[in-house]
């Protein structure tokens, strides 16, 4: 069928997971976590001793994950614990995955593959506006201060010091922006909303008005 795609990028932390949930809840879709996926290729590297900067050996990973799980199957597995993924190791190992060219092509066929069964839906990540979704209808790129992103963080989910969130959430972003593949930046067409003083409902419902507006 025909599926439309509300595209939500942004930097680590900066409110995107909460407002896809209130998004998906309010006009009834489907939400995809596209992290997610770059984050258990990372979590497998790291428990079978994969180098992850292995672009040869990550990929292949890749290949096997996407086989053991049936192919779209890899984006809405539930074997993985949400702790487990956003654990300080795999937090450090993500980004050097997600630059890998091979590892990208393949995760953006599994969400396009997901996404085409899907009447309506809301994907938050990296690269959703500009790269895997470029004619998507409504897109958003949220931002916030590094700081504001980390003492959020810090307070949602105990994920250790701000010290260390801070520094997690800038390096993250640097290797995020910087890389050669589908680097994090906002599609042209796409509203940025900087919710650094904002509540999260005050985000969510201005992203409901531009749905409703332009979708
Ligand atoms: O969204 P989350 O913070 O869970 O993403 C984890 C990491 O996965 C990001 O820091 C980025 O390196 C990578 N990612 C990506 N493209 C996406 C989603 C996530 O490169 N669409």
């Amino acid at each position: 069928g025909v599926s439309t795609v509300i595209a939500v990028d942004g930097p680590a932390a900066a409110g995107k997971t909460s407002t896809c949930l209130a998004l998906a809840e309010i006009f009834g879709l489907r939400y995809l976590e596209s992290g997610r996926t770059y984050r258990i290729i990372a979590f497998e590297a790291l428990r079978r001793e994969i180098p992850v900067d292995n672009a040869r050996e990550v990929t292949g990973l890749c290949d096997d994950l996407i086989r053991e799980s049936r192919s779209a199957g890899l984006l809405t597995s539930e074997r993985y614990a949400p702790d487990k993924l956003r654990a300080t190791p795999v937090n450090v190992a993500v980004s050097a995955v997600a630059k890998i060219a091979d590892v990208r092509q393949r995760v953006t066929s599994l969400i396009r593959l997901w996404a085409k069964s899907q009447a309506q839906c809301v994907i938050e990540g990296r690269d959703i506006g500009t790269t895997i979704f470029p004619t998507a209808p409504v897109k958003f790129y949220l931002t916030a201060t590094p700081e504001v992103r980390a003492m959020r963080r810090v307070r949602q989910e105990r994920a250790g010091s701000y010290e260390n969130v801070l520094e997690d959430v800038i390096r993250r972003d640097e290797a995020d922006m910087s890389r050669a593949v589908s680097p994090l930046a906002a599609a042209e067409d796409a509203i940025r909303i900087d919710t650094s003083g904002l509540t999260l409902d005050q985000v969510v419902s201005r992203m409901s008005s531009a749905c409703l507006n332009r979708g």
